[in-house]
Formats: C-alpha cells, sequence, structure tokens
C-alpha cells in the first residue's frame, strides 16, 4: 500500500482521519480575519459539525481511491495542532504523470516556514509514493506570499496562462501563473508507469 504520509522536522504530513475532528474543529475556529483574497474563511457552525467533517472524508477518501486528488493535513509533531494542508489536485496519468499542487496554512502560522516544509514534504510524496513526474503551482500573479513560497521551493516560472480557471467565488476566468517541477528536479528517477494506486 502507498504510504501518503511523512515527518519532517517539525511536521506530520498525511491524511486526515476520523480522530482528528476536535484538531480539526479547533484549527478552523481559531483563524484570525483572512489576511488576503486567497486566505481560508471561517466556517459557520454546521461546517464545523462532526457530520460535516465526515463528510469531508469521504470525499477524501472517494478522491484518492479514484487516484484524482490528494488532500493531507499539516500537523505539529510536538503540539498535534492542524497547521494547514496540502493537495495534489487533478492527478493526470497517462502521458503526463502530472498533479497540480494546492496549499493553504492557517493564517495565525504564516512566516514560520510551515508552507515550505509541508510543501516539500508533498512534492516528496507526489514524486515518491504516487509516482507522479511533474508538479504544477498555478498561481495568481498579484498572490506574492505564494509566489515567494514557489520560488524559495525552486519551482521553475513557466509562463502565463491565461483565463487558466474559473473561480466561482469571484464567478471569473482568472489568469495563472505556472511554477513547476519535475521529478529530476529533486534528484529523483521516474519509477515508471508501473505505480501502485494508493488506498
Ligand atoms: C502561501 C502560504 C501557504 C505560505 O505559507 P507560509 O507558511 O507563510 O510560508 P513560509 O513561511 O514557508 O514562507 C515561504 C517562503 O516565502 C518567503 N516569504 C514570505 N513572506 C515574504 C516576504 N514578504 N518577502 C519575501 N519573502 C517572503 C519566506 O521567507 C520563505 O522563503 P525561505 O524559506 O526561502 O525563507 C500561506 O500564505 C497561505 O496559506 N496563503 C493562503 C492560501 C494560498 O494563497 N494558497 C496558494 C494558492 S496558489
Amino acid at each position: 500500500m502507498t504510504k501518503l504520509n511523512r515527518e519532517t522536522r517539525r511536521l506530520v504530513v498525511r491524511c486526515l482521519k476520523p480522530t482528528d475532528y476536535l484538531t480539526w474543529q479547533a484549527a478552523h475556529s481559531s483563524m484570525i480575519e483572512p489576511r488576503n483574497k486567497w486566505d481560508k474563511k471561517n466556517r459557520s457552525a454546521q461546517e464545523l459539525s462532526r457530520s460535516h467533517f465526515r463528510k469531508i472524508l469521504h470525499s477524501h477518501k472517494k478522491q484518492r481511491d479514484e487516484d484524482r486528488f490528494f488532500v493531507l493535513g499539516v500537523f505539529h509533531k510536538k503540539s498535534h495542532e492542524l497547521l494547514g494542508n496540502v493537495g495534489l489536485m487533478d492527478l493526470q496519468r497517462g502521458i503526463s504523470q502530472s498533479a497540480y499542487l494546492g496549499y493553504t496554512i492557517f493564517n495565525r502560522h504564516w512566516g514560520k516556514g510551515y508552507g515550505k516544509e509541508s510543501v516539500l514534504a508533498a512534492i516528496d510524496i507526489a514524486f515518491k509514493d504516487l509516482g507522479l513526474h511533474r508538479i504544477e503551482a498555478g498561481i495568481e500573479p498579484t498572490n506574492r506570499r505564494s509566489i515567494f513560497l514557489a520560488r524559495s521551493l525552486g519551482l521553475r516560472k513557466e509562463g502565463l496562462k491565461k483565463r487558466a480557471i474559473f473561480v466561482s467565488t469571484r464567478n471569473r476566468w482568472v489568469d495563472l501563473l505556472s511554477y513547476s517541477a519535475t521529478c529530476e528536479d529533486f534528484g529523483i528517477k521516474w519509477k515508471g508507469k508501473t505505480q501502485t494506486r494508493p488506498h
């Protein structure tokens, strides 16, 4: 079975499980006001309920089983606090073996290097556990924090994709800067298409 978890210097990056409910609820309840338009918004009481959390876990599992979308929680190793999440999204197998990178750190914890540490773990999982060849972060040109992070990870800026995604909350198509890497950029040899699908 594929691992899909990593311990780093300060963090544990892994799938969420039912026993994480109170940790997850505490993390979402203790956010400060959104610091920019890409920051997480506060959830309603209903969205913080245990039944809603179960639905989220169910959806994460379904997407993993379909080899489509992997969401991983970012936990502090010592305090066990949930600090954010990282995702490998819209996996393509076939000839591209690629995924988009997603990442969010709860805003109380910004600027402490958790973004970089957790995304590096997600990249390692993408190349070693999921057998992907390429990852790409699509970043809006004004999202400076995310651009700093992509640069600091050593991702390659490949250009601007015009009207690349539809953002339903803003009801418009937005341009994205593409930052990417292949496994070779991280000194990892691609294993070929024999990868076992994760469970
Ligand atoms: C983007 C985000 C994940 C960054 O998380 P973070 O934990 O604050 O990031 P880090 O502390 O690891 O910082 C990443 C790098 O950016 C650098 N950085 C951060 N702010 C900076 C600034 N104002 N000027 C220059 N560099 C800066 C850091 O120094 C670090 O680089 P280094 O390790 O080489 O020093 C976080 O701001 C977030 O969740 N934003 C909202 C969601 C979002 O935008 N997601 C991405 C959508 S594409």
